[in-house]
């Protein structure tokens, strides 16, 4: 695998000739970030060699390599979901990929169910930890030294350097931020009411498909990550709720320009 991500990364470089300190990674309802960044490239998964597909509808899929405010970025428009049929090798193909375009930092962003009560629909939350429970993990098979040691120490997945910029940053730019554990589940289906109970019995805040095996290999390779969830629905264990993937995209919609603007100064002020 090392040499296939060194085969895409050297496609890349000879394209475009721009190398990224920072990573992006847009989840549902949040691909305008794009918007934010003065583009210089912009590469569609489908042109880009070993590269899985989106399926996914409201999942764009292209690399998009361009500034804010001086700082080289590329950001996944669109990312690869173990429930569509990836693997987690695919699923985190692109980190890998990122890390040896010269990405240092990697800030992954969500939607997902809230479990805790003090959440509400709209609510941003800046993860400080997760809990994988997702079935397959992206580190299983033999490890490549190259990529990282063995056994990854995970006690910090999420920077602390990064998270106390952000919540000053929103503090300052009137934002309001929340912070929680988010629980990854393989998907697709959203959480019967005792599964959303489970996740809160488990000590998560929040519940989402993704961002857990993305994170795991960024820190495999000591990528420094910086996770931002918005809420898109309740899970609450007394009451039916009618989540939907319309609800999702909707309501991360509304959440997006604060969303985007707290990334933006992120990494610009960074
Ligand atoms: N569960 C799982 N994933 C999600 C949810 C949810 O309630 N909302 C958005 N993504």
């Amino acid at each position: 695998m090392f040499e296939i991500v060194q085969e895409t990364v050297q496609y890349i470089q000879d394209k475009l000739n721009f190398s990224p300190e920072y990573g992006v990674i847009l989840g549902s309802g949040l691909g305008g970030f794009t918007e934010d960044i003065e583009v210089e490239y912009t590469l569609p998964y489908n042109e880009i060699p070993n590269f899985p597909v989106s399926t996914v509808q409201g999942h764009k899929g292209a690399l998009v390599f361009g500034k804010i405010n001086g700082k080289n970025v590329v950001a996944m428009q669109g990312r690869f979901h173990f429930y569509e049929g990836y693997d987690m090798k695919e699923v985190t193909f692109p980190v890998r990929v990122m890390k040896y375009l010269g990405v240092k930092k990697l800030v992954v962003s969500n939607a997902s169910g809230g479990v805790n009560p003090n959440y509400k629909v709209g609510d941003i939350v800046i993860i400080y930890d997760h809990i994988n429970f997702m079935p397959e993990h992206p580190l299983r098979g033999k490890n490549d030294e190259r990529f990282g040691p063995r056994f990854v120490n995970m006690s910090e997945p999420y920077s602390k350097n990064l998270i106390d910029k952000a919540k000053k940053l929103a503090q300052n730019l009137n934002i309001e931020v929340k912070d929680g554990i988010y629980l990854g589940l393989q998907g697709p289906t959203f959480e019967t009411l005792s599964e959303y109970r489970m996740v809160k019995i488990l000590g998560a805040d929040c519940v989402g498909m993704s961002t857990v095996p993305e994170v795991i290999v960024a820190r495999h390779m000591e990528m420094e990550c910086f996770g931002v969830s918005v809420i898109t629905d309740m899970g609450d264990e007394n009451n039916i709720n009618t989540v939907s993937h319309d609800e999702v995209l909707e309501a991360a919609k509304k959440a997006e320009p604060q969303v985007r603007l707290l990334i933006k100064q992120l990494i610009a002020t960074d």
